[in-house]
């Protein structure tokens, strides 16, 4: 299929971007850039390199300069909650902003609104990438880290039944355990591997990211066998050990480049208050990451 072309950039151009450290493997400029490309709109998508000691008056200078919005990215994301003008009711639930977006306000004022679109963005992966219903499902969660704790709470507001947690510091699982339990009483919470059968496995550590890593879960402990669906949000290599062992069990499984899609997807609904072009952009990411 023919790609559609950027606009030629001039004087009425407006720029997005993600701010983050290290960003030079980023595969968020072509994902976003392809997407106004298809839309036909005359913006441009830049990453920056930006030490958290800069973020502040990195974020106050693409305030200044009229930027559309801003993607935050590691190690940004729980810094920024404190450099905004308001936080949406997103970035408030998840505690963490990756999205800003630059409204004009009163006495030609800039407002800087933060979001969170990283829980949804997993949420809309898991649904297309694996067709998981979350309502009544059973889910073992590996890692609570950023994402796992944020992941955790998006499937406690997605009504899961029952939910294991399982960490390598396993007082931060208790914790959290014990936040859901608090804020979620009709899920049923654990730390621990479960027993039996569950619909769904997510992994949220970072283990699998390195070709000479464990796998991250005890295999002892749980059978892949027990598993529905595995999903790895590490996309880089495409097929982890988890995957490709959960593959052998005969898992449907998916890696995490769709929840990357999906939180830009989300970040550009937020700028552009159109919806987004995903199947371009999945494509963009998949040219980028994996050289499609
Ligand atoms: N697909 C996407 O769009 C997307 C988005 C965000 C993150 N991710 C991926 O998700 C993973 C987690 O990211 P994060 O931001 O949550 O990182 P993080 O906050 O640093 O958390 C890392 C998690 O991995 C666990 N872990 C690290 N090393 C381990 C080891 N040797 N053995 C067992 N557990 C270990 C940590 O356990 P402790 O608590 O014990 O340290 C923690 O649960 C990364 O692989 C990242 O690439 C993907």
């Amino acid at each position: 299929m023919p790609q559609s072309k950027l606009n030629p950039i001039n004087a009425a151009t407006r720029l997005c971007g993600v701010l983050g450290s290290p960003i030079g493997h980023s595969a968020s400029p072509a994902m976003h850039n392809a997407a106004y490309a298809a839309l036909g709109l005359n913006w441009r998508y830049l990453a920056f390199e930006v030490d958290p000691q800069n973020l502040r008056a990195a974020i106050a200078g693409a305030r200044a300069m009229n930027f559309v919005g801003l993607n935050l990215t590691v190690p940004h994301k729980l810094l920024a909650v404190d450099m905004v003008d308001e936080l949406d009711v997103s970035a408030q639930t998840w505690g963490a902003v990756n999205t800003i977006k630059f409204t004009p306000a009163a006495a030609g004022k800039i407002r800087a609104v933060g979001f969170n679109t990283d829980a949804e963005g997993l949420a809309n992966s898991l649904r297309e990438d694996l067709a998981v219903t979350l309502r009544g499902a059973k889910v073992l969660l590996l890692g609570v880290g950023g994402a796992g704790r944020t992941a955790a709470l998006k499937l406690a507001t997605e009504n899961v039944a029952e939910l294991f947690l399982v960490n390598r510091t396993a007082s931060k699982a208790e914790e959290i355990a014990g936040e859901i339990k608090k804020q979620f009483p009709s899920v049923k919470i654990s730390v621990g591997y479960p027993q039996a059968k569950v619909d769904l496995l997510l992994n949220a550590t970072s283990l699998g990211l390195k070709p000479e890593d464990a796998l991250p879960l005890d295999d002892k402990q749980f059978s892949l066998k027990q598993a529905g669906a595995v999903y790895d949000m590490i996309y880089q290599p495409a097929e982890t050990r988890l995957l490709a062992a959960a593959r052998a069990a005969g898992c449907k499984t998916a890696n995490g480049i769709g929840m990357l899609v999906h939180q830009g997807a989300k970040a550009f609904a937020i700028w552009t208050g159109q919806p987004a072009p995903v199947a371009v952009m999945r494509r963009a990411v998949e040219g980028s990451v994996y050289g499609k």
